[in-house]
């Protein structure tokens, strides 16, 4: 029987999918330090992991048994992708399963700056029935989502389905890709009708300075620092789901307290789990603790995704 450590969980219809396909399935959370002893002393051959566990050239090198690698999720830095493979190692992960969560999470985000419902919902418990009418006053000058422009930087599969939801909400989407020159962003209705929009890639500097809102939709590095923000519209906004430090998070902090950035979001942070409280606590952050691609619906592609991929290795 294949042995499989779903170090970092695993969606309960991909266990079942495996478990029927012959695999035993242990989702026990094996610490860091102890993980290359776990995976030899329990002939462990199939190791999965979200972004939490790394796989880095220590493990690789010490579990010689280990024959796949498998990532639910996109982000494959948190694994030596390329020495695994020199070593004959499978490594595969799901990155179209979370698209449609991640752009949901980064509008929930916009719509959370705009009306500053981070911090409405820190304030209300505390002082909503004795300072309604100050609290009133002080949240009353948010603004609309509709007839705002959006630059998206990184415009794969994230990227682009944030561009639909911006296009639903009636915003001008400006993107950048270095691999995309030009995308069909198809938005599909309810009633089985769709409309496409062609969106071309353009360098930044063309729409740095012409968005209240920028997006960033690249595997990892940073993108955003000081530079690039004093290109940006005085009060723009911005957005992080990407990774820790794409949007440099001194720089950040700087330009969120001279004002010149109103607000930003954050769902990834530098030192994760660990991040910086400065951030933590600013009030110009509207923060969520790196839950993009966690959704139920997301969670269950992601499963079934990777279980199907493992199970396609060690049968063939
Ligand atoms: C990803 O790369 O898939 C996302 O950042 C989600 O990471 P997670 O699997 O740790 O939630």
């Amino acid at each position: 029987m294949i042995k499989l450590l779903a170090n970092d969980g695993i969606d309960a219809s991909g266990k079942k999918m495996l478990e029927a396909a012959g695999f035993d399935v242990i989702t026990t959370k094996v610490e860091q330090a102890d993980l290359a002893d776990y995976i030899n002393n329990n002939n462990i051959s199939a190791l999965t992991v979200r972004s939490a566990t790394k796989v880095r050239k220590d493990i690789i090198d010490a579990c010689p048994g280990l024959k796949l690698i498998g990532r639910g999720g996109v982000g494959m830095d948190n694994i030596d992708v390329e020495y695994a493979r020199e070593k004959g190692i499978k490594v595969v992960n799901t990155p179209a399963a979370s698209s449609q969560s991640v752009a949901e999470l980064v509008i929930a985000h916009m719509y959370s700056m705009v009306r500053f419902l981070h911090l409405s919902n820190r304030e209300m418990p505390v002082k909503g029935s004795t300072e309604f009418n100050t609290l009133k006053k002080n949240y009353s000058e948010g603004i609309e989502l509709s007839g705002k422009s959006i630059g998206i930087i990184g415009f794969g599969r994230i990227g682009q389905a944030v561009a639909k939801y911006a296009i639903g909400n009636g915003m001008r989407v400006y993107a950048y890709d270095p691999y995309t020159t030009m995308a069909t962003i198809k938005i599909d209705f309810f009633d089985g009708s769709s409309k496409e929009f062609l969106i071309s890639s353009a360098p930044v500097n063309d729409f740095i300075s012409k968005c209240d809102f920028i997006t960033v939709h690249v595997p990892g590095g940073e993108i955003i620092g000081e530079k690039e923000i004093a290109l940006m519209k005085d009060g723009v906004m911005l957005i992080n789901a990407a990774r820790g430090g794409v949007i440099n998070e001194t720089a950040l902090l700087n330009a969120l307290n001279s004002g010149k950035v109103a607000c930003a979001a954050l769902d990834v942070f530098n030192n994760e789990p660990t991040p910086d409280s400065t951030l933590l606590t600013h009030p110009k952050i509207s923060l969520t603790p790196h839950t993009g691609a966690s959704t139920k619906e997301a969670q269950l592609r992601i499963g079934t995704e990777l279980a199907q991929l493992i199970i396609d290795f060690f049968q063939k």
